[in-house]
């Protein structure tokens, strides 16, 4: 297993020593962004300071603060930042061609056929998968998906889960479950039914023996002759719940979900923005679970260098769009789709899975033991690279953890790790290492993270 330019470079106390974030130059920055920049921006207000540079999973701040990223640019970085490879590719494409429209060339041709053939049983004689190159966002591939399965079926209703997360387009926001980023917005969610998602675990107040309740309410709801849910066009799922807080779907739960959407008729859209092209340990989250989705949404990690790329892949037989159904500009860079192959190939060569069920077991190892430690902390959970660690105040709710989560991440930051949050009003403090992150770099930057813990909870900061 190769490791690139990871902390091995850096020393340990230089890196995670105390600073002042933002540092002088990043505040000047900070500033200057305010001014010109709009008020919908969001990462800079939790992360704050300005990047000059980054390689593998380490950044450098522009006051030459140094932070290991278990953020990897909201799961897009599969490699980490500017692997040496990839942009020795990316520079060769960018002498050759850049943009080529939809038109079909050969690195496109050669990064088709090996993704394709990642699909669990794809076959390239039959070509009973498909793949449509979509605008460059993982929500321009959902908008994409929702149209596909409404021609298919001639159907308009989406079914979509609470604490989904499919993107800020306005289809899109429109089956996300962020009530706050919603509100205001007219003509929101359409033809949109949401559900429970996976069990009861997850909600505010509910009790773990209910969990069962929630598939057999579901099926009532979509089956009901007098239930007032007409049978929808699609049923779009995650297989874990990203920016929901980290929310493993209940295998029962998705598997009931499959069944129903072919006994409905609905198309199933498993979107695997977040966790496909290995972030859980497989190179889809569904192949787990044996599911059998009809259309696949697939972007961000895609490229393994951060260029934009965004698919929808879907069985043969829902081919039935028209010529110019789905277009956009943006749908042929030649730079993601040459880094794009060689990251296929480099998952494979580099055992990055088996990589990746190694930070599952390191994450498990620092942080897992934190719930028995501080009754705050209700739950660590994740799989892969792919963690949250949910918080609750006093009060218990499963809420109520915002504040602690971000104290947590704020303490994290002046010791030189990036996290996010996320989940019920920002209870869940998220990781998204790079896949390829050194062991013992994400040991340490664990342990920075147990420490702001202990530090916030026992320094009695924020209850
Ligand atoms: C599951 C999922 N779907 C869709 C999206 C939207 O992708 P983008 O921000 O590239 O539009 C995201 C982004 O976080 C996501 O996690």
């Amino acid at each position: 297993m190769t490791t690139i330019l990871d902390a091995s470079h850096h020393n340990d106390v230089e890196l995670f020593a105390a600073r002042t974030v933002p540092g002088p130059r990043s505040a000047h920055l900070l500033a200057e962004q305010e001014r010109q920049e709009s008020n919908a921006r969001t990462y800079p207000r939790r992360l704050p300071f300005g990047i000059a540079s980054a390689r593998g999973s380490i950044i450098t701040d522009v006051d030459g603060n140094h932070y290991v990223d278990l953020l990897a640019g909201a799961g897009v970085l599969a490699l980490g930042h500017s692997h040496p490879e990839l942009v020795t590719i990316a520079q060769r494409q960018f002498e050759l061609l850049v943009h080529g429209l939809d038109m079909p060339t050969p690195i496109k041709a050669e990064f088709t056929g090996k993704l394709l053939r990642r699909i669990p049983g794809y076959d390239a004689e039959a070509a009973n998968w498909k793949v449509h190159f979509c605008g460059p966002t993982g929500a321009n591939a959902v908008d994409a998906a929702i149209k596909l399965a409404r021609i298919v079926t001639g159907r308009h209703g989406v079914v979509s889960f609470q604490g989904g997360f499919h993107g800020t387009t306005h289809l899109t926001m429109g089956i996300t479950g962020l009530l706050s980023q919603r509100s205001g917005i007219a003509g929101i969610g359409d033809g949109v039914t949401f559900l429970p998602y996976s069990d009861s675990r997850n909600y505010p107040d509910q009790r773990p023996e209910d969990a069962r309740y929630h598939t057999t309410l579901i099926e009532s709801l979509l089956t009901d002759p007098n239930g007032g849910i007409p049978a929808p066009a699609a049923i779009i799922l995650e297989i874990v719940q990203g920016e929901g807080g980290v929310v493993l779907g209940d295998p029962h739960f998705l598997a009931t979900v499959a069944d129903l959407a072919h006994r409905l008729g609905a198309l199933l859209i498993i979107d695997e923005i977040q966790t496909g092209c290995g972030r859980t340990g497989t190179f889809f989250a569904y192949e787990r679970h044996g599911i059998r989705p009809d259309i696949v949404c697939l972007s961000k990690a895609l490229s393994g260098i951060g260029t934009p790329v965004s698919v929808l892949l879907y069985r043969s037989e829902h081919d039935v769009w028209r010529p110019g159904t789905h277009t956009g500009t943006f749908r042929g860079n030649q730079i993601a789709f040459a880094a794009g192959s060689a990251f296929l190939d480099i998952l494979d060569r580099d055992g990055i899975l088996d990589h990746v069920a190694a930070i599952e077991r390191t994450v498990a190892a620092v942080l897992g033991p934190l719930p028995d430690l501080f009754p705050h902390v209700y739950e660590v959970r994740g799989i892969g690279a792919m963690w949250g660690v949910e918080f609750v105040a006093e009060s218990g709710r499963r809420d109520s953890g915002g504040p602690i989560a971000r104290a947590v991440q704020e303490r994290c930051v002046h010791r030189g790790v990036v996290t996010e949050v996320g989940g019920r009003n920002d209870s869940v403090l998220r990781l998204l290492p790079p896949l390829n992150i050194d062991l013992d770099l994400l040991t340490d930057a664990c342990t920075v993270i147990a420490t702001a813990v202990d530090e916030v909870l026992t320094a009695g900061a924020v209850r």
